[in-house]
């Protein structure tokens, strides 16, 4: 392995991808491609650079430019617009633009060079009305599935439907996926899909449609409003949460080992042990950040909301013995001590 490419290589995965596949593989080269379109992802640049990270300010929807990049033995496609709520109040033609033939371009790209593929998907693809018929109970602080089905404390593995509605975001990344499949296949090149769930940590520039715990720890931090968004307004919707250095390490580990002979799709989360509710992270932002929001109620839930959302990762932890170490209180305690190191740079983003 000489080269890696990450598109959205300045965004919260791909930054702190690149730094830690640099790290861990130091004569490797590695460029990250991003056009800075999220907001904050110009601050990554300064480390990305001190990192002997190649910066190229480009954009995956101009396949021309793509095409003339020189040539790499892996591409991770980490571009997106990737919040849920895109396109449904204005149209998806962007996000389709930047989700779906970005990531086509990025595939020319792997099939002139031969390249390797990892592509950063979602458990978006999985249909949430399905999600969220499923029987549940409700207790003091958080929604689960009811004991009895078959995912309780076990979460949803890569079997879920994913034939019913998703959201113009899920459904820009399953169209994405089938295409990496076909595009290995059909032009045999090595690829794997990682659906993941809620990602969280330092460097994330989290806002109310995306980034929810970053959104909690920056709330707090910088004494800003908040409000329970749905289910009644109380905070009991449930996520598992991953924290990106732990992605890194099944990231790195992927590229350590040989890739599977035909493209795998793997879940990828925290699971049910790294499972919170908004209420729950509510706690444990107040003790780490000392400061008590007056949190608002909502009680109208948003279209493409799920109400309870884990991850089964038996598949991805079994093929590379691998599996979330770090808690939530980790991931809020990371990203507090993030925003107190950078509050300079950050506050310009965040404190209005
Ligand atoms: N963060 C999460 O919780 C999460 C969960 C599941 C899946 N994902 C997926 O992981 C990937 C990375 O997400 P993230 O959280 O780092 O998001 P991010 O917004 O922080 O990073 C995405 C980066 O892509 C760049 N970008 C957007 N459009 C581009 C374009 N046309 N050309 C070049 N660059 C472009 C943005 O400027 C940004 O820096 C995405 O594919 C996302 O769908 C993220």
């Amino acid at each position: 392995m000489d080269h890696i490419l990450i598109t959205g290589g300045a965004g919260f995965v791909g930054a702190n991808l690149a730094i830690y596949l640099k790290q861990r593989f130091p004569r490797v080269k590695i460029s990250v491609l991003d056009n800075l379109i999220r907001r904050g992802s110009e601050l990554n640049i300064p480390r990305l650079q001190d990192a002997t990270i190649d910066f190229i300010r480009g954009d995956v929807r101009n396949r021309e430019e793509l095409l003339q990049l020189p040539a790499m033995d892996v591409i991770i496609d980490a571009a997106a617009e990737p919040s849920v709520l895109s396109g449904i109040k204005d149209g998806p033609q962007m996000l389709v633009d930047i989700n779906f033939q970005g990531t086509l371009n990025c595939l020319e790209l792997a099939r002139k060079y031969k390249s390797d593929f990892i592509y950063l998907s979602t458990n978006r693809v999985y249909s949430y009305p399905l999600l969220n018929s499923l029987s549940f109970t409700e207790n003091t602080t958080r929604f689960e599935y009811a004991s009895g089905t078959p995912y309780f404390q076990k979460g949803i593995d890569e079997n879920f439907d994913t034939s019913g509605l998703k959201s113009f975001y899920g459904a820009s990344k399953l169209a994405s996926e089938s295409f990496i499949r076909e595009y290995a296949h059909h032009y045999d090149f090595n690829a794997i899909i990682n659906r993941c769930g809620v990602i969280a940590g330092p460097w994330q520039m989290g806002k109310v449609d995306q980034g929810f715990v970053a959104l909690w720890v920056i709330a707090h931090y910088f004494g800003k409003s908040l409000q329970y968004l749905g289910y009644g307004g109380q905070g009991k919707q449930v996520r598992d949460v991953l924290h990106v250095d732990d992605l890194c390490k099944l990231i790195s580990s992927q590229l350590s080992n040989d890739f599977p002979g035909e493209c795998k799709t793997y879940n990828v989360g925290g699971t049910w042990t790294n499972s919170i509710s908004l209420l729950e992270l509510t706690g444990i932002t107040e003790n780490i950040t000392g400061r008590k929001l007056d949190i608002g109620a909502d009680e109208e839930t948003r279209v493409v909301d799920m109400r309870i959302y884990y991850t089964d990762a038996s598949k991805v932890q079994n093929d590379y013995q691998w599996q979330a170490e770090k808690t939530v209180e980790e991931c809020v305690a990371d990203t507090f001590n993030w925003i107190n190191k950078n509050e300079k740079s950050l506050v310009k983003i965040f404190k209005h």
